[in-house]
């Protein structure tokens, strides 16, 4: 299923839903403080969107590139930075910007991780860190530079 295929370098993104749902990401529609967007790659040769996987929800936020640890800059670009947005703690999509601006929150159970910092759980009871994606800015639009780094999904034990 070309679909559920895990994103693959040179993919671009479409939003998942919303005013945009399906259009391409732009870098420069997104923008420091705004809530993270939640999009899926897309294979830029055929235009399929692989959506034929829920790991494959990928959230994508600008934040401020000098508050980036070494662990998270690499894969960076001007700021923006893509985490797997399925929550480690029980898998509900994570859609919440915390008001450090930094970090994010599972509105679920209230699990938070710091963007800036690869990731980490904060607060849980997510116990393990969010999977994270290295992107690129290509003709201004943001491009997958990697595979997934870390587990992805929710933690098996709590299923
Ligand atoms: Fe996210 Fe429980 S599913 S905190």
């Amino acid at each position: 299923n070309p679909k559920a295929i895990r994103p693959q370098p040179g993919d671009t993104f479409a939003y998942l839903s919303g005013e945009a749902k399906d259009q391409k990401v732009m870098a420069a529609d997104l923008k420091v403080g705004d809530p993270p967007r939640l999009v899926y790659p897309v294979d830029p040769a055929t235009g399929t969107i692989r959506s034929g996987s829920r790991v494959n929800q990928i959230l994508l936020i600008r934040t401020d590139p000098a508050a980036l640890t070494a662990a998270t800059a690499p894969r960076s670009a001007d700021g923006l930075v893509a985490y797997s947005a399925i929550c480690t703690h029980n898998g509900c999509p994570i859609t919440l910007l915390n008001e450090d601006g930094r970090s994010v929150v599972c509105t679920c159970h209230g699990s938070r991780f710091d963007l800036a910092d690869n990731g980490t759980v904060l607060t849980g009871p997510a116990t393990r860190r969010l999977a994270g994606l290295s992107i690129a800015v290509t003709d201004g639009a943001v491009t997958v530079a990697g595979a997934f780094v870390g587990a992805l999904g929710a933690a098996p034990s709590q299923q």
